[in-house]
């Protein structure tokens, strides 16, 4: 009896292993569909897909680590990182919130994960459960999911990797908001986390910048000498969008432009769209000088606009700061925020300096 169970054991075992690389693999040869198996010490990593081609103008000289945004026309893509041994991951949520600390809950989660994971070839996840977690029952649950989907998928195979999309302070907004979680446990059970640097402006009153350099050098402390957890665990998450406020009133005055944004809406908008709206500025791009991040002033049909946003020369300031700390990488929110289909040679300069800049510091970061 008992060998037998053993033996239909091992069975159950070579099946799951025999179906680790799915009968539907879209590359040329299957081998492709293998997990990467590379060890990379330092990933530049780039939230994008179902961007209908676009990926073949991406920079990938230096890209280890492509995570999913959407699944649409992700076969190319797919292909291609695998010949370049570039990871394929995909980013995941968790679905409810206050259902976490229960562990069936958790399970049917995680085998949801694993099941993309095989159903397409992948070589992990990136976990990006982003809400309040009002209890410490919820914050535990966060922590337990994210340690047992560790587990679970690192025994499956140790080349496949678990990243953790964190805000970009662990304190944020002194935690009343509930956006706090156990940041050393989920440290401990991740490949690296990715610190989101933006939607960091907590101003309600003024338009201000989306991410801010002297908030983001303060958070980067925070996390490595208050948490204690290391540069190496952490990837810098750099805003390819910004925030297009409408001004309920507009001030100027010798000091600046002031926009006030209370009662007024705001949304976001990428880079080619913010650079597209940069013709109708009305006094020229100016920088803030704490935040050091660009922004310029639109009156149309009578009504202010103010855009706060990232340049190569804000983002410049960042990835210095990220060289300075001896981050693990770089990444960005998201590849499809550029223009790659505009037929000016301007544009396509500004996408290609977007790309350039990223990849160059990159470099400069590994050479560190
Ligand atoms: C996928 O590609 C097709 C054509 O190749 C395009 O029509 C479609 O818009 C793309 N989907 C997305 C989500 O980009
Ligand atoms: C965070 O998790 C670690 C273990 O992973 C534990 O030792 C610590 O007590 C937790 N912190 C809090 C505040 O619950
Ligand atoms: C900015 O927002 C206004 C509406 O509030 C909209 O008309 C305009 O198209 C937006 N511009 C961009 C670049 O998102
Ligand atoms: C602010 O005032 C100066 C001086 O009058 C003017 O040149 C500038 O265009 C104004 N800026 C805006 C955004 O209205
Ligand atoms: C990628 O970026 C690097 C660093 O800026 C640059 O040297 C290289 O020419 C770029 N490659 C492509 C294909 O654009």
């Amino acid at each position: 009896m008992k060998s037998l169970y053993l033996g239909l054991l091992f069975a159950i075992i070579c099946v799951i292993k025999g179906n680790l690389v799915s009968a539907n693999c879209p590359c040329k040869s299957a081998s492709l569909c293998e997990p990467v198996t590379e060890k990379y010490n330092k990933d530049l990593a780039v939230f994008g897909g179902g961007d209908n081609g676009n990926w073949k103008k991406w920079n990938w000289t230096e890209i280890t680590n492509v995570i999913l945004i959407s699944m649409a026309n992700f076969s190319d893509i797919y292909c291609f990182a695998h010949e370049h041994n570039v990871r394929v991951t995909i980013l995941v949520g968790a679905g409810d919130f206050h259902k976490l600390p229960d562990p069936q809950f958790r399970q049917q989660i995680i085998s949801s994960w694993i099941d993309k994971i095989k159903t397409y070839n992948l070589d992990g996840i990136n976990m990006d459960i982003e809400g309040p977690a009002a209890t410490k029952e919820v914050v535990d649950g966060i922590s337990a999911l994210t340690h047992e989907a560790h587990t679970a998928i690192k025994t499956i195979n140790p080349n496949y990797i678990v990243t953790f999309d964190v805000y970009y302070s662990p304190f944020l907004a002194d935690c009343i908001s509930f956006l706090c979680y156990n940041y050393t446990a989920i440290a401990s059970a991740t490949d690296y986390m990715i610190a989101m640097d933006y939607d960091a402006s907590l101003d309600l009153v003024l338009a201000y910048s989306n991410s801010p350099l002297d908030l983001l050098a303060q958070s980067y402390n925070q996390y490595i000498n208050e948490l204690g957890i290391p540069a190496q665990h952490l990837v810098m998450a750099v805003p390819w969008y910004g925030y297009n406020y409408t001004c309920s009133k507009f001030y100027n005055e010798s000091g600046g432009d002031v926009c006030v944004i209370a009662d007024a809406p705001k949304s976001q908008s990428n880079f080619a769209n913010i650079m597209e709206s940069y013709h109708n500025n009305i006094d020229g791009l100016k920088y803030l000088a704490k935040a050091k991040t660009p922004y310029f002033t639109t009156k149309i049909n009578g009504i202010y606009h103010q855009y706060h946003f990232d340049n190569t020369e804000s983002l410049t300031y960042k990835f210095q700061l990220a060289q300075q700390l001896g981050l693990r990488g770089l990444t960005m929110w998201n590849a499809g925020c550029l223009n790659y289909e505009s037929t000016d040679q301007g544009i396509q300069k500004q996408t290609r300096d977007m790309w350039n800049t990223i990849t160059e510091y990159f470099q400069l970061l590994k050479a560190k």
